[in-house]
């Protein structure tokens, strides 16, 4: 078996599901975390059938809050897992001005997106110095640029990008390698949770030619991390954005970005609309 242990994040669902299941026959032991049991007991199970002697342990685990990731780690600490790899896949967007933005979700994005990924990294990177390991944190294509109506969750995957690049350099001398994944658009169940209510906004024309398979995003980026690139863009088009937009200078970039084509106003209407 190439790992000892692999622990996924926000396997509940799209690609963090998708990770599990190209995974299992990877390990003896995995741990899947995410808020609904049931459905991480669903894809255990299925799992479990494909694979026989796969030992998988459903982590039902808000990572949105602090005690829960004390748990949920002091857990994991209990496993002697051998050669680990972590995907760190959990997270969520929140479509429109952050003016009105819900303190909440504000809150959680922030939780979710860095602060969990950074600690359960913490909790398993130290081992890996010794037993080895992986290192795979889903960001995004958004980690590139500042997007105005989608502000915040755009700058929590710069945080991602950046620490796993740097994280990635001190890690290299212990053979322990570290992926970012910077997919554009995939069709899970992202868009409906950074969706606000009340706010319709459609998809742009533009946005519908980027779209990934989850299949070509999970295989290609697993590749990526055996040739031990440091991130991975799951199409070629997805590729030329994320060059264009680190090539432009930033007065052009404030400029295009200032017309904000995606723009959804306080009460709802999108931009040109009664
Ligand atoms: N889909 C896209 O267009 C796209 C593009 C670029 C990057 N990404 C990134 O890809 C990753 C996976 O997203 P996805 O597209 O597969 O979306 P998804 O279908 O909504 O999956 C998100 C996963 O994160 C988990 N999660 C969210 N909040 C959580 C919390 N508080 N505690 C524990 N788990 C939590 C969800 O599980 P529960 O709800 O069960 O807790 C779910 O399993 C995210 O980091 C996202 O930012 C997605």
């Amino acid at each position: 078996m190439e790992y000892g242990l692999i622990i996924i994040t926000g396997a509940s669902s799209g690609l963090g599901a998708a990770y599990a299941a190209a995974l299992a026959g990877r390990t003896g032991q995995m741990v899947l975390v995410a808020r609904r049991a049931q459905r991480l007991e669903e894809l255990a199970a299925d799992l479990k059938a494909k694979h026989p002697g796969l030992q998988v342990a459903c982590c039902p685990c808000d990572l949105a809050d602090p005690t829960a990731r004390r748990e949920l780690i002091g857990r994991l600490e209990s496993i002697s897992p051998g050669r680990t790899l972590l995907v760190n896949d959990a997270g969520l967007g929140d479509y429109g001005e952050f003016a009105t933005a819900e303190e909440e979700k504000v809150r959680r994005l922030l939780e979710v997106n860095i602060v969990a990924l950074a600690e359960l990294t913490r909790a398993v990177v130290a081992r890996m110095v010794a037993d080895g390991g992986d290192i795979i944190n889903v960001a995004s294509l958004a980690a590139d640029v500042f997007l105005p109506d989608f502000a915040l969750y755009a700058a929590s995957k710069s945080f991602v990008t950046s620490f796993s690049e740097a994280l990635r350099l001190e890690m290299r001398e212990y053979g322990v390698r570290v992926l970012a994944v910077c997919p554009g658009p995939v069709h899970t169940e992202f868009g409906q949770v950074a969706q606000r209510r009340g706010y319709d906004r459609g998809d742009a024309p533009l946005k519908r030619w980027f779209y990934t398979p989850v299949e070509t995003v999970v295989q290609g980026s697993l590749r990526a991390l055996a040739t031990g690139k440091a991130r991975f863009y799951p199409s070629f088009k997805v590729y030329a954005i994320g060059c264009l937009l680190r090539a432009l200078p930033l007065w052009a970039l404030r400029g295009i970005l200032g017309l904000r084509p995606r723009r959804v106003h306080v009460d709802g209407r999108k931009e040109g609309n009664p």
